[in-house]
């Protein structure tokens, strides 16, 4: 089971008989903790301890599912008896844990907690639990990975238009970058965006419309050029036209993709499209919106001063206020 991958789909019963699936947790993460046998000491002081911390845990956007292999009647009377509060679920024929991988060698339930993410993604798990001290540990991990989820993302902070490039970068991974591009959203999905990666001799040919600023781009080992016409995507009324939005949105993708592989993605307007596009054999009704050149990190004694300057200097970007108003346009015409 790794962590980050979507957590197995189930559907389960709850006391009431109530069918829950994973889905009905979308928006809020879900803490799945497995025990053994319903009113037994560890698992009574594992679902009481839970349960006392339930505000808690909501405050988080969390909800808290206890599962074992026991039926309805039996969860009921564990949760009348010990005045629980949290959720139990029945997975009596033990086929969610272990799909999750929450039993021992002998088929018997493993005590192991799994957080799962607002979008369905296992982000945490512990197997072999001691039940001492073992709810403020999820609390304190949950309180930590709420905050990180609403931080603004990392990825997005880490990705830089940087030009120290260089390296290898395999056709499986440009593959991966158009895969991450293609699932941008486009008007009425459709997908006016196409990538041409420039490689080989074709990439060579590319060298030659770089604008001499964008030279350092000849050290990348991929340039993709997005290439797209106005009739691939929705023409709207006073002059919406969204080919270039979307393909935009295609773009960071594969920005946000790159940087997540551990690469660098630099966008280019700095080209000559006339030399570009005769490279590329792009036709001529079809536009070359931009150069997008990815690399692995390099040295950046290899650009010139200007460029080591700009490449170690601080990101700049305008205050929130100038970009955002409430309720009505108001900024400087
Ligand atoms: C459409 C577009 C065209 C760009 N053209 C060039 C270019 O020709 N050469 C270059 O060095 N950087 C180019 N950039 C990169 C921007 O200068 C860079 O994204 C901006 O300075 C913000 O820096 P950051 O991406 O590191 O946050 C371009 C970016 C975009 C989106």
């Amino acid at each position: 089971m790794k962590l980050f991958h979507a957590a197995p789909r189930f559907e389960l019963t709850d006391s009431d008989g109530e069918l829950v699936t994973l889905d009905d947790f979308a928006g809020r993460y879900l803490i799945l903790y497995f025990y053994p046998k319903a009113n037994t000491s560890g698992c009574t002081r594992e679902a009481q301890e839970f349960s006392a911390r339930r505000r808690d845990f909501e405050r988080l956007d969390a909800q808290v599912v206890g599962v074992s292999p026991d039926g309805q009647s039996a969860l009921q009377r564990f949760i009348d008896s010990k005045d629980l509060t949290v959720r139990l679920l029945s997975d009596p024929s033990k086929e969610v844990a272990e799909k999750l991988g929450a039993l021992n060698d002998k088929g018997g339930i493993l005590r192991s907690t799994f957080l799962i993410d607002r979008w369905g993604a296992l982000r945490w798990q512990l197997k072999r639990v001691k039940v001492d001290g073992h709810v403020e540990q999820v609390y304190e991990v949950l309180s930590q990975l709420h905050a990180a989820d609403n931080a603004v993302s990392p990825i997005m902070k880490a990705r830089r238009a940087r030009r120290a490039l260089g390296g290898k970068v395999s056709r499986a991974t440009i593959k991966r970058l158009v895969q991450a591009a293609a699932l941008a959203p486009s008007c009425f999905n459709m997908q006016p965006w196409r990538f041409v990666a420039a490689t080989g001799d074709a990439l060579l040919a590319v060298h030659a419309g770089l604008k001499g600023g964008n030279a350092w781009a000849k050290a990348a080992p991929v340039i993709f050029a997005i290439v797209s016409r106005p009739e691939l995507d929705c023409q709207l009324s006073m002059d919406r036209e969204y080919w270039m939005f979307d393909c935009g949105m295609a773009a960071m993708n594969l920005q946000l993709q790159a940087t997540q592989m551990g690469l660098y993605a630099h966008p280019m307007a700095g080209f000559d499209p006339a030399v570009v596009k005769k490279a590329l054999a792009i036709p001529a009704d079809h536009v070359l919106i931009a150069l997008v050149a990815v690399g692995r990190p390099a040295d950046v004694s290899a650009l010139d001063a200007e460029q080591q300057k700009m490449e170690r200097a601080r990101r700049e970007r305008k205050a929130l206020g100038s970009v955002l108003s409430f309720d009505r346009f108001d900024f400087e015409t």
